[in-house]
């Protein structure tokens, strides 16, 4: 690599992000902020909501939660809540005494005492059926479990930490959560930022990604072009540090002597950084439409979303980028319904 060409840039020139020592890079300063907040946070027992969009980093801040605790030595149990069984659910978390229903042959702790003396992290806490909600809310205020078929009490010295990608303040208002939960939950609450709110993030963490991935995977890069550079600031990102993390490593695999240039990134980085698409959870929103749709191919669905196209283009006057944003859609999907339209007018009697 010619470094007087500014085509290229060299791996080890790309900026450096410090790194926690459970391996979490500090990607920007807006990281920076949550992360302060959570070692400020973590030496006190109040529970904690870590909420932000998937693959932001919440796993890790609980995990780093618990790490810089009081009590790190303790145990750490991550509960996800969407593996809650129905009928088994409450047995899941709090536990039952043998014989408290078919099947139950002997003691169950259930996470919360197997928590005890440290922490349970609940993870998609959004998930929690309405049924075992006031029983949470019960057992944070009297620091007690009652197992199922037990008519003890338990008292449990466990530090709860919750986490969500959803936004329970707007399930509270449709009636889906409970409030008074949700605001016990949230007494001290950690916002992920997404990654595209994170200022010079995507360097920082792509060449991390990079140096980690030529490690793993043993191979040698030793620069990356500008373009691809560009591609990867201009995506969305929906899918935040993970799917950067995946894409650095698809780049990697499929550099070529040495060098990463924009044809070794995933296509859908590519497409979307040439389109410049705007709206990123309707992007992703509507790519998932546009793949049912096309997949079922149904009639009245069909004729439904040629209707609503026509409809939001006259009232954007026929304007297609007005049009994509008040469906929802990216340009690029718009552009293939538009298509499809035609193609069905033009084989009408
Ligand atoms: N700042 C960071 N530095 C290094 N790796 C990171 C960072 N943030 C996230 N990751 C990595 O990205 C992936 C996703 O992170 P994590 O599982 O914590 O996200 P999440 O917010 O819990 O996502 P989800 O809502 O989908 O469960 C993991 O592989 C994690 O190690
Ligand atoms: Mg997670």
């Amino acid at each position: 690599v010619d470094g007087s060409d500014s085509e290229w840039v060299e791996i080890a020139d790309l900026p450096k992000g410090p790194e926690t020592d459970d391996g979490m890079v500090i990607d920007s300063n807006a990281l920076r902020t949550v992360l302060d907040r959570a070692s400020r946070v973590a030496p006190y027992p109040a529970t904690v909501l870590i909420d932000g969009e998937s693959g932001t980093g919440k796993e890790l801040i609980a995990r780093r939660l618990h790490a810089l605790g009081t009590r790190p030595d303790g145990p750490y149990v991550v509960f996800n809540c969407s593996n809650l069984m129905d009928t088994l659910a409450e047995s899941q978390l709090f536990g039952h005494s043998r014989g408290s229903f078919t099947g139950a042959h002997r003691d169950a702790l259930g996470y919360f005492r197997t928590a005890e003396g440290g922490t349970l992290f609940l993870d998609e806490i959004g998930e929690l059926p309405l049924s075992l909600q006031p029983k949470l809310l019960r057992t944070l205020d009297e620091r007690e479990i009652k197992p199922v078929g037990s008519t003890n009490g338990h008292r449990i010295d466990v530090r709860v930490i919750t986490a969500t990608n959803r936004d329970i303040g707007a399930m509270v208002q449709r009636g889906e959560f409970r409030g008074d939960l949700y605001y016990r939950l949230g007494s001290v609450r950690l916002t992920m930022p997404p990654l595209r709110e994170r200022a010079g993030a995507i360097e920082v963490l792509s060449a991390n990604f990079i140096r980690a991935a030529m490690r793993t995977l043993g191979v040698s890069i030793s620069a990356i072009s500008r373009s691809a550079l560009e591609a990867l600031n201009a995506y969305e990102w929906p899918g935040n540090v993970r799917e950067l993390l995946h894409a650095i490593e698809h780049a990697v695999t499929s550099s070529d002597g040495g060098l990463i240039d924009l044809d070794a990134l995933p296509d859908y980085v590519r497409c979307g950084a040439e389109r410049g698409i705007a709206d990123h959870s309707r992007f992703e929103h509507s790519e998932h439409v546009a793949r049912f749709v096309s997949a079922a191919d149904d009639g009245m669905l069909r004729h439904a979303i040629d209707d609503a196209v026509r409809r939001a283009l006259r009232a954007s006057g026929g304007q297609r980028t007005e049009t994509a944003r008040a469906l929802g859609i990216s340009r690029s999907t718009l552009y293939r319904w538009m298509s499809q339209m035609r193609a069905a007018e033009s084989h009408a009697p």
